[in-house]
């Protein structure tokens, strides 16, 4: 077994959304495998460096315990700027995101895919003043010479934010579940029974209109949702004040233990919110557009909250940004037990990027979940490997190994 060692990468960002670019960076790092985040520095702000770049960019450093080489880490760097949708860029030119490994604890090296410790560290001010605040006791591997010493880490750059807390990885983030829960976001019987055979789902949402749209009775649906899937089933309140919600969301909490009311995320729904959570009912609060509503939803007690990213797309908003958002905010309170569930979900893609975004839930139509499932290649890999297999003299699997395991008592 490789020995874990410490390490630091520095993050850097000027385009698009640096303070998410760095973040996403920051979780990433936390959920690369044999490696944990034991320090961040703050987020800094710096002026364009080297006469090629326009923006001021936003730096941090974070620092890992790892057991991967320097050319993972490095590769591992690279694959995460494509991530965030970095493409090829001149050097010292504005980008969406940089992921630099700096330093690896007592390992120097010329190898020129990581070089270390990296060659221009000593003379940055963005990666020295971040690095020493996050590991104060860094030092050259040769010389043993200690970063905090030199006067590039002196220099006074503004600290204009944090990094999310170290996690442990990203599905693992706040909830300690260990992967994203794919709910289910219909009231349709059928799919819900075919989608539960496939053993993959752990809850539904309904909406009023998804309801609507299957005529049937509201409280026997739900009723019946709760006894094919045997997790939270979330239903929704229809009053507009917070009394009457009140009301429907303790009667709808009886109709089964695995409902969780749902509320809208106006002022009486939060109330409701706050009530209801206040008296061990599970309450999903609905129809978040911008993560201040989620902040709310969360203080009032909310065992979920549900930003809506579809209908953000749909009006030329960035809905992916708006989760990312709320994951931040979210890990930067861990006080904040509420669950980011990332709803009206329109494709694959969307799955894609709940899950990157470190969202505790997915809520997705059937259609999705069966498109998950699908690639031209496996299909046509699968076709191969059966018309291949048809070659082969026994091909009763089940048979030769049942003659095998005789054979040898
Ligand atoms: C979530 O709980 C909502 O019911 C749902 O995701 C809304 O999706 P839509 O925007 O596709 O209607």
């Amino acid at each position: 077994m490789r020995a874990r060692r410490r390490a630091a990468l520095g993050l850097g960002a000027s385009l698009g959304n640096p303070g998410a670019a760095l973040a996403l960076a920051a979780r990433a790092l936390d959920a690369l495998p044999n490696t944990r985040v034991i320090a961040t520095s703050r987020v800094y702000w710096s002026p364009p460096a080297g006469g090629v770049a326009r923006r001021p960019f936003l730096n941090a450093v974070v620092v890992v315990e790892t057991s991967l080489s320097p050319r993972e880490l490095v590769r591992a760097g690279r694959e995460i700027e494509a991530r965030a949708g970095r493409r090829a860029s001149r050097r010292w030119a504005d980008r969406v995101l940089d992921v630099d490994l700096l330093l690896v604890d007592g390992v120097a090296s010329r190898d020129p895919e990581a070089q270390l410790p990296h060659p221009r560290l000593g003379d940055r001010p963005f990666a020295l003043v971040p690095l020493v605040e996050a590991w104060p006791g860094a030092a050259h591997p040769v010389t043993g010479k200690r970063y905090a010493a030199l006067p590039a880490a002196a220099v006074a750059l503004p600290a204009v934010g944090t990094l999310p807390r170290p996690t442990g990885g990203i599905g693992a983030r706040r909830a300690g579940e260990s992967a994203m829960k794919f709910f289910l976001d219909t009231a349709n019987l059928d799919e819900i029974r075919e989608a539960a055979s496939w053993g993959i789902i752990d809850g539904v949402t309904t909406n009023p209109s998804l309801i609507a749209k299957e005529g049937r009775d509201f409280v026997d649906t739900i009723y019946q949702i709760c006894t094919i899937v045997d997790g939270p089933v979330s239903a929704e309140t229809v009053a507009v004040d917070a009394p009457k919600m009140i009301e429907e969301g303790r009667l709808l909490a009886r109709v089964h233990r695995n409902v969780v009311v749902k509320v809208p995320l106006t002022i009486e729904g939060i109330k409701c919110c706050k009530a209801l959570s206040a008296e061990g009912i599970r309450v999903n609060v609905t129809l978040c557009f911008q993560p201040m509503q989620a902040l709310i939803a969360a203080k009032a007690g909310a065992t979920y909250i549900s930003p809506f990213l579809g209908r953000l797309d749909d009006v030329s908003e960035d809905g992916m940004d708006l989760i990312q958002k709320i994951v931040q905010i979210y890990a930067n309170y861990p006080e904040l037990k509420t669950q980011v569930l990332s709803a009206s979900i329109r494709h694959p893609l969307h799955m894609v990027q709940a899950a990157m975004a470190g969202s505790d839930v997915a809520t997705a139509p059937f259609k999705v979940y069966k498109a998950l499932y699908s690639h031209p290649l496996t299909d046509k890999g699968n076709a191969a490997f059966l018309k291949d297999w048809e070659t082969v003299p026994d091909r009763d699997i089940i048979g030769q190994v049942n003659r095998w395991l005789s054979s040898r008592g």
